[in-house]
Parts: C-alpha cells; structure tokens; sequence
C-alpha cells in the first residue's frame, strides 16, 4: 500500500470509530444506524452499487452488498460486525473510547480491534482491487451486521430465511485474533456461548436485617450458593451430564498446539495478571480456553451498593451468567441441564429462574478444507512465516450458522492481538495489522480467482 492509501483508509477507519455504535444499548439505536449508513457508504464508494441496508422491526439493519460478475470463479461471502461492546468503565480509558488515538503504531478505540477495524479491511480489500483492476477476481456477497454482540437475532433469522441470497462457497471473516505478534493465524474453532440472567426473588419487599436476619431468605446470598454448586473450586463444571458431548482435541491438533509459542507465566504475567490461573491444571491451558465449557459470572445486582451503609435483607437479586460450550455440545440441552442444575441447588425461601437471552452453537471447520488451505497461503505470502492453525475460546455465532444453513465453511483469517483488549478498557488495534490485513484479504481473493 503507498503511503496515500494508508493515510486515507486510516482517516476513514478514524471516522468509523467515532461512532458510539453499542447495539446492546437501546439509547445508542441512531449512532447503530449511523455505524451501517457508514459501512454502505463505504462499500459503494468501493465499488458495489448495491450495498443496501436489510431492515427488520426493532433490530439493527443489516448491510448487505453483492458483486457477482466473475462467472466461473468462486463466491466469497463476507461477514463482518459494525456493532461495539459497551465501553465501560470509562475511568480505566486513557483515551476516550470513541475519540480514535493513535500511539506506538495502535490505534485506541472502542470497537478497534473488535470488529469495526477487521471488518474494514474487507471493504479496504474490495475498494483497492476495484480501484486497480476496476474488477474483482473473485464474487463477493457481503453481510455485515450490527447485532453480534448482542446476539445477532436479525442476522440469525436472516440466515435462516434467506439462504439463497448469500449462497457462496466460503465465507471469509476477520473477527479474531492471531496466536502472537507477526504469526500469521487462521483459528479453525469458535465456542458457543449460552448467555442469560439468574433472576432469584425471596420476600415480598426489602426487610430490615437485624428485625428480620435470620428469618428472612436473602437472594443475594442464594445466588452466591446456586454459583457455587454450579463449579467446584478446580472449575469443572458441577452439571450432570453436561461434558458428556465434549469432544475431546485430536492427537494431531493437541501436539500442533504443543508446539505454538505459549509460556504460562507469560500469559499469566501479561495477559491475565492475577497470581495465578484457576481451572483443571491437568489439562493445558490452551486446551482449557479453546476446547472445554466454562460458565461465568459477569455480574450480580440486587441489594445496597452506595456508598455508606444500608442495613437491609434485599428482596430481589440477579446474575448475568453465560456457559461457553464446544462441539458437539448443544446450546439447548446446555440451557436445559443448567436450568435443571439451578433448580436442585436453590436453598429454601427463594424462587430462582434462569432465562437465557441469546444462544450461538460452536464451530469446528476442517483445517484440510481447500478454502482454509489457500487463505493459509495468502496469510504466509503477505507476512512472510508460516501461518498457524488454533482455535479461540471467544464465539462468533455466524460461523455455525453458515455451516448449518449454508453448508460452508468459514475462513477466519485474524489480524488483532493478544494484547488488544477487546470487551476491555484500552481496546486497541495494532495500524500494521491492519494494513496486512488488507493485503492479505487482496492477496487472497487473487488466489481464490487463479
Ligand atoms: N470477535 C469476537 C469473538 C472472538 C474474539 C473470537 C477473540 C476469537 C478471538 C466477537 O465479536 C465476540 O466477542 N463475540 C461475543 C459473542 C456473544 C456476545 C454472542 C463473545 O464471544 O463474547
Ligand atoms: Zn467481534
């Protein structure tokens, strides 16, 4: 890329992040909007005259564009989220979440690395092929949404109504991470994610707690007792049966993942920075993120949090509560087994439901598939080392529903790093990354078109 190209894609991406587009917020539903007039206007000014928005009643548009004039060649179908996680807390920013700064070659901002920055390197990529060849070598459909973060209804039934029109061969999507700095990655494995509340009610109002502490049931406390029953103190999960569908990694992808450059200490030093890791230490930590379940507590409500002292037994508590789950377990059956979990550890006086809000299954795609292959390729020519297979512990629940409906796999070639802060304070995307990611997606495309 000269260095005009750059300078002006970085201006634009500057532009994309500026918008404050949380789709879980509902006061933040015209900045969404603003987000996909955003990426319309970009594919169009790329060069595909159809980008249009997909509305539906109360969900964010999707965006949808299609360039099918490379009879013979393949379809790629593009898929990215112009959608951001919630800032906070906003204290912890050194830059303001939507005000893209730029030090030491990254740029801060909410929504950088996750996924405004990687979606725009696929519409960068189409634009630069445009501009040059004034075609591209491969048909693109593109389907960028602005729910993945909080569920992705109106893309999930959009799938599932509509197959025909994004009908491809692969679909090409830039949403994760790679292994380590200048390690070319494609991750060939996503977990599923459960994600819900843990709603718990004991007596009919608040109570005063010395006239009624020890009579009186107290939902907050209950909650902690449900959450503990559910994972002992080594993290397995405590739910029967529910492991039973885990399929365990090969010998093959066990050893390849031996051999990626991972210290433990490092990881805990500077990825994680407590004292130390939680979970079954026989079972290698890569191994714990990328292919068993977890469940986590996000947060608890309910009762006295001010500042000063409240003396009071709260009638009402609720956890946000999410389950990771691999293949072959089923987001379904996981709700059922932890519902019924819940149920058998709910201490008397409360009444306690779990009620899921979204649900994505996880993905395997075979790391032998010619599409999987020729993106490695594109990955090694554009950074110069040998591209590494892994999975992720994070979802991208399009991914099974590609597979599902479609019958495609999903080629996911990453461009953030592990130290990029997505969901967190100080999320960042590394400009290199971002300039090979169009490179590479360019370098891509021509392989796919040969
Ligand atoms: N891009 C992430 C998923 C991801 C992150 C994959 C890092 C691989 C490496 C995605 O946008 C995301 O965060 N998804 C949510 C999904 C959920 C809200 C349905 C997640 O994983 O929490
Ligand atoms: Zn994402």
């Amino acid at each position: 890329m000269t260095q005009a190209d750059r300078a002006a894609a970085l201006a634009k991406l500057q532009d994309f992040l500026r918008i404050p587009s949380i789709s879980t917020d509902p006061a933040r539903a015209s900045d969404v909007r603003r987000a996909a007039d955003f990426v319309m206007a970009e594919l169009r000014a790329a060069g595909l005259a159809n980008a249009r928005l997909v509305e539906a009643e109360g969900r964010h548009p999707l965006v949808r564009a299609d360039w099918m004039e490379a009879p013979g060649k393949p379809v790629v179908l593009l898929y990215g989220h112009y959608d951001v996680q919630p800032p906070e807390p906003l204290d912890e920013w050194i830059s303001p979440p939507f005000e893209p700064d730029i030090r030491n070659g990254n740029i801060y901002a909410r929504g950088a690395c996750d996924d405004k920055g990687q979606t725009y390197i696929l519409i960068q990529a189409i634009a630069r092929l445009m501009h040059e060849h004034g075609k591209l070598p491969v048909n693109v459909r593109v389907l960028i949404e602005g729910e993945e973060e909080s569920g992705g209804e109106h893309v999930t039934s959009y799938v599932e109504k509509h197959p025909d029109e994004i009908r491809a061969d692969a679909a090409v999507v830039c949403d994760t991470e790679m292994f380590a700095p200048e390690l070319p990655t494609i991750c060939v494995g996503l977990r599923g994610i459960v994600y819900g509340e843990l709603i718990v009610e004991g007596a009919r109002t608040d109570l005063h707690s010395g006239v009624y502490g020890g009579a009186a049931p107290n939902p907050i406390q209950a909650i902690a007792e449900i959450l503990a029953a559910l994972k002992d103190r080594s993290g397995r999960i405590q739910i029967p049966e529910f492991y039973d569908k885990v399929r365990p990694p090969s010998p093959e992808e066990r050893r390849a993942w031996g051999r990626l450059p991972f210290n433990e200490a490092d990881y805990l030093e500077k990825e994680i920075g407590s004292v130390s890791l939680v979970g079954d230490p026989a079972i290698p930590v890569l191994e714990r993120t990328w292919a068993q379940p977890t469940l986590e507590v996000h947060g608890i409500r309910g009762g006295f949090t001010g500042e000063g002292a409240k003396t009071v037994i709260p009638a009402k508590a609720l956890a946000k509560l999410s389950m990771r789950l691999v293949a072959d377990q089923d987001p379904a059956e996981a709700v059922a087994q932890l519902q019924a979990a819940v149920e058998r550890a709910t201490p008397p006086g409360v009444r306690a439901r779990y009620l899921p809000f979204h649900a994505g299954a996880p993905s395997l795609i075979d790391p032998t598939n010619p599409f999987i292959r020729l993106g490695a390729r594109a990955l090694t020519d554009t950074f110069g080392t040998e591209t590494v297979y892994i999975r992720s512990g994070g979802s991208i629940p399009i991914v099974g529903l590609f597979q599902k409906h479609l019958g495609i796999p999903s080629v996911l070639l990453g461009f953030g790093l592990p130290d990029d802060n997505l969901h967190a304070p100080n999320e960042k995307f590394y400009l290199e990354n971002f300039y090979r990611g169009i490179d590479a997606v360019v370098r891509y495309f021509e392989l796919l078109g040969e």
